[in-house]
């Protein structure tokens, strides 16, 4: 009897789904072969089990569930981090806020505290404590919902060295953090959709958790306290960095500018749509009790 290939239950994948870079990375995954061990392993016979979890895998994303969830990983800058249904998919605007966060910390002599408050995969405080220097570098990781802070420990578990400078605690918002502890930059991707958009994808709302997508009737509530409260946290000159949604600059500046912050910057993602905002606290912090 002729066994099934790698090679053949890639292109037989292919064929289902019409689409070829999804069909590997799926063939990857059941088969645990990834990269060149992938490329090297192509006229081996698979197994029954392999093929077994494929099947399951195609019978969840056919069914709409997200490929990253039905992968069970996603990449987000240099990091491969699990996901699941708990966490929100890590996407690649959230990557350029990750980058400003990091790039406003690295100008910060150590030693430097930084916090990710809504860390859910722990995708921007676990690229923060990978990105900048080992020596002098804390980061604090939060976020309200347990079980996202499940899976953002057993991404903190997969990066190695740079996990002995990371704290996860748990908590809304700012209590969360220690109270004695001021921060140089806090960096946020909190829920902005407003409650009924009309604009959300189905398959987002249908399957990411609603904890991490809504935020009140204009998606602002989230964010109009994070600005609030932000420079009781932040030390003098300190930074925050917020993700915001693609009609929400112009609001974002004007709550940043009551709340006395300077440089305020709001930066588009790549397809051009508003969707980061720096800004930098003139507060002069009482010092931490
Ligand atoms: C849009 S997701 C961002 C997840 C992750 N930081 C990312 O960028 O992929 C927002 C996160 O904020 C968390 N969250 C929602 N309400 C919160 C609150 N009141 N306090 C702390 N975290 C909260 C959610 O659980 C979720 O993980």
């Amino acid at each position: 009897m002729d066994l099934l290939t790698l090679r053949e239950l890639w292109a037989q994948t292919t064929e289902l789904l019409g689409a070829r870079h999804e069909a590997r990375w799926l063939c990857a995954v059941a088969t645990g072969l990834d990269g060149d061990e992938f490329d090297r392993t192509l006229d081996e016979p698979v197994t029954d089990r392999m093929v077994a979890h494929l099947d399951s895998m195609l019978t969840r994303y056919r069914a709409g569930e997200p490929l990253q969830y039905v992968l069970g990983k996603w990449a987000f800058r240099y990091l491969d981090l699990l996901v699941d249904h708990r966490v929100l998919i890590p996407r690649p605007e959230t990557e350029l806020v990750a980058g400003a966060a990091i790039e406003l910390a690295r100008n910060v002599a150590a030693p430097r505290y930084v916090a990710d408050l809504g860390t859910g995969s722990g995708a921007i405080g676990l690229s923060m404590a990978v990105e900048l220097p080992l020596a002098g570098t804390t980061v604090w990781m939060t976020d309200a919902s347990a079980d996202a802070l499940a899976v953002a420990r057993a991404n903190l578990a997969g990066i190695g060295r740079p996990a002995q400078n990371v704290m996860i605690a748990a908590g809304e918002w700012f209590a969360a953090l220690p109270a004695d502890r001021l921060f140089d930059v806090i960096v946020s991707n909190p829920p902005y959709v407003a409650e009924g958009s009309a604009l959300l994808e189905a398959s987002v709302g249908d399957w990411e958790p609603a904890v991490a997508l809504f935020a009140g009737p204009d998606g602002l509530d989230d964010i109009r306290h994070l600005v609030s409260a932000a420079p009781d946290h932040l030390v003098e000159g300190g930074w925050l960095v917020l993700e915001i949604g693609a009609d929400q600059g112009d609001q974002t500046r004007a709550l940043l500018e009551q709340a006395g912050f300077t440089a305020v910057e709001i930066r588009r993602d790549l397809a051009g749509h508003d969707r980061i905002a720096v800004a930098q606290s003139t507060r002069v912090s009482p010092p931490p009790s």
